[in-house]
């Protein structure tokens, strides 16, 4: 089977093509990271718009690339939330349109469940059941995974996600959308540069029982210091910037490592898989492995590509429910609230 992935939930249109057997044959995935730079964060019909332009070429290339034509396609498997609604329906659109042509089975994949199965495409993948930590930009969750489809929701954030959370205090500080790899940049700088930071940030709610997050507590203290700071000396400086970032940064793995290691604890499993945009950050790969080796247990993650929004995913999370003889039935189902733990498991 030759599984078309296509994900066009936010502002990256990412499409891949997955071989059943042989794996991943081919990928490619176009950011619009500059184009919403300008304002700030992602314009939806700027999105919307772009992926019009891009996602037929990008399919082109991947074929192309795999010495494939469109009809060794088998199937198609396309996200369909969560999302921005315009943005999603132009993959809907696209691979309902695609699949009706070729009059081959279609499936709609939730994006977080793409995200969740990234680690499946590495050499050594996790085995069920295993916890899942949800990162990104929308979501901060941590799931207990039977298998695939069977997803119990432990915890997740009361507010802001944690992806959110880098975004907003890297634009505190001036610097450019997406947010988490700079602050993670300048983090990296005050350890390398500035011998760490004098701050300390607050890890919401860690001092209570629970699986929950919250990150807003922490963006209003981010921008007291910064205010602060700005009242003593004007702007500030790069050296200000790379500890407020450091601070910041030590907050949300610490908190999300204290949580991944109660979720572990609670449920006797001894694997933690993280994914989603935040799980590329070096700091918390790190944090997590040293932590979990001192309990005998294992942390996985996929290469950082497949972390934040890629095509393969879709793919390969698409195939394991077309195996199981999953179709999607009604065209244009675009769900852009969607609860994972409302997924169907596979039989
Ligand atoms: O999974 P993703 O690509 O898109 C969503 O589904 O939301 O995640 C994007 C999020 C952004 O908030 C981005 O700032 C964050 O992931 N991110 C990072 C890093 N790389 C991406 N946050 C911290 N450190 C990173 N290295
Ligand atoms: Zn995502």
């Amino acid at each position: 089977m030759i599984v078309l992935g296509i994900e066009t939930s936010c502002d990256e249109t990412g499409v891949a093509l997955y071989h059943s057997e042989k794996g991943l044959l081919a990928h490619r995935l176009y950011s619009q990271v500059k184009m919403h730079a300008d304002y700030g964060g992602v314009v939806p019909e700027l999105a919307s718009r772009d992926h019009v332009r891009k996602t037929i070429p990008l399919i082109e290339g991947i074929l192309n690339e795999a010495n494939l034509s469109r009809t060794d396609i088998t199937a198609i498997a396309y996200t369909d939330g969560p999302g921005l609604v315009g943005a999603l329906m132009v993959g809907a659109a696209i691979a309902n349109a695609l699949a009706l042509a070729l009059d081959i089975p279609i499936i709609g994949i939730h994006h977080m469940e793409g995200h969740l199965l990234a680690p499946m495409l590495e050499e050594s993948p996790p085995a069920f059941p295993f916890i899942g930590l949800l990162v990104s930009g929308g979501h901060t969750q941590l799931v207990k995974v039977e298998s695939i489809g069977q997803y119990e929701i432990l915890g997740e954030s009361v507010d802001d996600a944690a992806g959110e959370a880098f975004d907003k205090a890297a634009k505190m500080m001036g610097l450019d959308y997406p947010g988490g790899p700079r602050v993670a940049k300048l983090a990296q700088r005050a350890r390398d540069d500035f011998e760490g930071t004098p701050y300390r940030f607050p890890r919401p709610m860690t001092d209570r029982p629970g699986l929950d997050f919250s990150f807003s507590g922490l963006k209003t203290f981010t921008l007291n210091t910064i205010h602060s700071i700005k009242e003593k000396q004007g702007e500030l400086s790069e050296k200000d910037k790379a500890q407020v970032s450091l601070a910041f940064e030590e907050a949300v793995v610490d908190t999300l490592r204290i949580k991944c290691k109660r979720a572990l604890e609670q449920t006797g499993l001894k694997t933690l898989v993280i994914a989603g945009g935040v799980s590329a950050n070096t700091h918390l790969r790190e944090t997590l492995e040293e932590t979990l080796s001192k309990i005998q247990a294992k942390v996985f993650y996929a290469r950082p590509e497949f972390c934040t929004d890629n095509g393969a995913m879709i793919a390969y999370a698409g195939t394991q429910r077309l195996l199981a003889g999953q179709r999607s039935e009604e065209a244009f189902s675009v769900k852009p609230r969607w609860p994972m733990n409302t997924l169907e498991p596979l039989k």
